[in-house]
């Protein structure tokens, strides 16, 4: 034994870091109104799921998924539906990301507002649904299914695209 984390521990690690960037992300929702107050925060964590967040998915897609390869077929089951939920994701923070820089510059409107708190909470309930689906039946057919080998390899790629910021 070693004490060198595989792949879905550090995934796991970093789900439990955006579940508490969501957690902000909320609470800086239920304020718009109150702009001084959250433009900062809601800066910060817009740049995160603009960039930084990604780190994560490429983790997911790039890495670790190519490996269900040995025991699933591709395009099919939970772990398509995971695409796709990725793809939903990026969707929808996109949306988000358009009116939040329209909520930091100066066409701020009761529009640009009503649009980050409709898409913000969208994506906020979806990736925690996400998560936990993730946690609690993909990852462990990864841990069922990849030997250390294949856990080797995916924590080596895992190195090269860097960490997310929690
Ligand atoms: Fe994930």
């Amino acid at each position: 034994m070693t004490d060198v984390q595989t792949p879905v521990e550090l995934l796991r690690d970093e789900h439990q870091a955006v579940l508490q960037k969501l957690e902000a992300l909320e609470s800086v929702i239920a304020n718009l109104e109150e702009k001084d107050k959250v433009a900062t925060e809601l800066r910060e964590l817009a740049a995160f799921f603009e960039t930084d967040f990604w780190v994560h998915f490429d983790k997911e897609e790039k890495a670790l998924f190519p490996e269900f390869d040995s025991f699933m077929p591709r395009g099919r089951g939970p772990l398509a539906a995971m695409i796709e939920e990725h793809e939903t994701l990026r969707r929808t923070n996109a949306v988000m990301q358009q009116a939040v820089t329209r909520y930091l510059s100066n066409e701020d409107s009761a529009e640009t507002r009503r649009l980050i708190s409709q898409y913000g909470m969208h994506f906020i309930s979806f990736l925690r649904d996400h998560i936990s689906k993730e946690d609690s039946l993909l990852f462990r057919m990864a841990e069922m299914h990849l030997n250390e080998g294949q856990n080797a390899r995916v924590v080596r790629l895992f190195a090269e695209m860097g960490k997310i910021k929690s």
